[in-house]
């Protein structure tokens, strides 16, 4: 959510800059800019738009020192005037985050005079900041964010010092060292290629980064080390290497991250054995995809180990009357590790007394600092901001953690699912339904038990990325309301793999299908071949696997449908308009 990044040293700044920015696109595409020091004067290209608009403003752009922000609304519509830096006196900052009291600041700052340009809550940071500095930027950074409440990473240049002075709290922001100066960004990819370890600062942190040295100060202002760890974000891995879209290209890489995950498992297994071991009770959380991701889990938990187990969305669990009593254990998960309601439920949760697992593919995340275990999703870097891969990856965590607390040995038939998405992914075509779908005035995905917890990842994604309105539902729900929506402009997609609540799948299709609706389904059960398959507009069949194992099948077709339906209507999938993919504001 607003990715940023900074360098000093001996290259061209303009460059690292717009490389960074392009890497960090993920986090916001409404804008993007750039500040500079050329020849002593603060040089400012900023554009409404993807980052790719930037690049003609900034060919010519020659400086050592620089600083980039792309953005995700959050204060002030996507314009060129709100695009980031916003500079003061001879300041520019960019931020990532959110200001909760800059109102009250900002009414303090017009009533001195000052005169506010944009209608961001970032603005007052430049302002602040002018007003702070007296030939000391670091020092009057730390005195701004002395004001501020609310989450930041910030980073600030200035015209009569060749640093950057950067802050955080709450929102990542990371420093490491290249060849040929320092560099600073909201994540690792940013900074893939430049610096193969880097600092991940901790909230409160003041830095300040000169061509050839870093210094971090706690909230304090005294001198601390912070620990290093190896960028784990390889260029190799950052490119689209052949395919139309990340999307598409991470819809590959399932199978591998199925593979990964389940290969570094090993290096967890007992201890998330033994913070199982003795649990009462489970709660699980997460947002949009994987809060999916949870449902599934908890199914897993309740089926292979008995334990009564709950999942709530983080962003309601954060807020609800939460009750821990003895021997709770919570798996937050979160792709990005870094979901503001999923790290701070994490926190609370852990507050009260519960045992927390973090379930995530950033494994350098402020979730990862929070938790007491932490279980890694192996996906590799996903650029997109629609999860795929990551949900495969995930789902595949938690039912090897459901088998070790089981005390199951092996890896329950998970290891040789990579081939069996492989050759699903090879197999089937979703184009002709993805067609259908789009030219459909609604779209509803159905399944029960186990099914349903994918119905409702199918929906999001389609929703997603394609912009096609649509629900997930239990089929045994949809007599009970959504029934009323069906007609013959309506298509609804059923998944059916638990072969013993199949039949009730049927009925529910069946009732569709007298209602004139548009019906297609997505099954590893024969039997349900021989009564739909010729009354469908879309039948895939799916080999058969283990129930618990049909998620990680399902899913890929439904991702597969999600992407086809947003190539046809000719939306950018990677991109979905209004969203970014780490969303670390409320
Ligand atoms: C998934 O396609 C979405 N982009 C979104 O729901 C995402 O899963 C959610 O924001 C949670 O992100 P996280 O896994 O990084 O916490």
């Amino acid at each position: 959510m607003c990715g940023i990044i900074g360098y000093i040293g001996g290259g061209n700044a303009a460059e690292v800059v717009y490389r960074g920015l392009k890497r960090l696109e993920y986090r916001g595409y409404d804008s993007a800019g750039g500040a500079f020091v050329c020849d002593g004067r603060l040089v400012i290209a900023k554009k409404e738009g993807k980052v790719e608009k930037l690049s003609p403003l900034l060919e010519g752009v020659r400086a050592n020192i620089g600083i980039g922000h792309t953005r995700w609304a959050t204060h002030g519509v996507p314009s060129d005037v709100n695009a980031h830096p916003h500079s003061a006196g001879g300041i520019a900052i960019v931020h990532n985050g959110i200001i909760e009291n800059y109102a009250e600041l900002k009414n303090k700052l017009l009533d001195e005079g000052v005169i506010f340009r944009s209608d961001t809550d970032s603005e007052v940071i430049a302002h602040l900041l002018a007003r702070a500095y007296k030939g000391d930027l670091t020092g009057a950074l730390a005195e701004t964010v002395g004001l501020l409440k609310g989450s930041y990473a910030i980073m600030a240049i200035c015209e009569r010092e060749h640093i950057i002075s950067l802050a955080c709290n709450k929102s990542p922001l990371i420093i490491g060292r290249g060849d040929d100066g320092y560099y600073c960004a909201s994540d690792e990819p940013a900074l893939a290629g430049y610096c193969p370890d880097v600092a991940v600062l901790q909230d409160g942190d003041i830095a300040e980064l000169r061509a050839d040295e870093a210094s971090v100060f706690n909230g304090e202002m005294q001198l601390v080390i912070r620990e290093t760890v190896p960028n784990l974000a390889v260029c190799s891995e950052l490119g689209l290497d052949g395919y139309p879209h990340y999307m598409s290209k991470e819809i590959g890489e399932i199978p591998a991250a199925v593979a990964q995950t389940v290969k570094v498992f090993g290096s967890v297994k007992q201890k998330i054995a033994e913070t199982l071991g003795g649990a009462k009770r489970i709660i699980l959380t997460g947002c949009g995809t994987a809060y999916h991701a949870a449902l599934l889990g908890k199914i897993y938990f309740e089926n292979m180990l008995g334990v009564p187990s709950e999942v709530e969305t983080a962003g309601e669990l954060r807020y609800k009357k939460n009750v821990v009593g003895e021997s709770v254990v919570a798996f937050a998960i979160s792709q990005s590790g870094e979901t503001a309601d999923t790290v701070e439920v994490a926190r609370l949760l852990k507050s009260l007394g519960a045992k927390v697992v973090a379930v995530t593919n950033s494994l350098h995340s402020q979730l990862t600092r929070v938790a007491d275990a932490v279980v890694p999703v192996a996906a590799g870097p996903e650029i997109c901001v629609a999860a795929t891969k990551s949900y495969s990856g995930q789902v595949a965590a938690l039912y090897l953690c459901a088998l070790a607390a089981a005390g199951t040995e092996g890896d329950g038939g998970l290891g040789a699912l990579p081939e069996t998405i492989e050759r699903t992914l090879e197999r089937t075509d979703t184009r002709s339904l993805a067609q259908v779908c789009a030219h459909s005035r609604g779209v509803y995905f159905l399944g029960r038990g186990i099914d349903y917890a994918v119905a409702v990842e199918g929906s999001l994604k389609l929703k997603e990325v394609s912009y096609v309105p649509g629900e997930g539902y239990p089929s045994g729900e949809l007599k009970h309301g959504t029934l009323a929506l069906i007609d013959g402009q309506t298509t609804s997609v059923f998944v059916i793999c638990d072969e013993a609540l199949a039949e009730k799948s049927v009925v529910a299709a069946e009732q569709v299908l007298a209602r004139g609706g548009k019906v297609a389904v997505i099954t590893c059960i024969d039997s349900v071949r021989e009564k739909l398959e010729n009354r469908t507009e879309y039948f895939c069949r799916l080999e058969k696997v283990d129930k618990f194992l049909s998620p990680l099948l399902s899913s890929a077709v439904l991702f597969g449908l999600a992407y086809d339906a947003a190539v046809a209507l000719g939306r950018d999938p990677d991109k979905p308009r209004n969203l970014a993919k780490s969303v670390t504001v409320e």
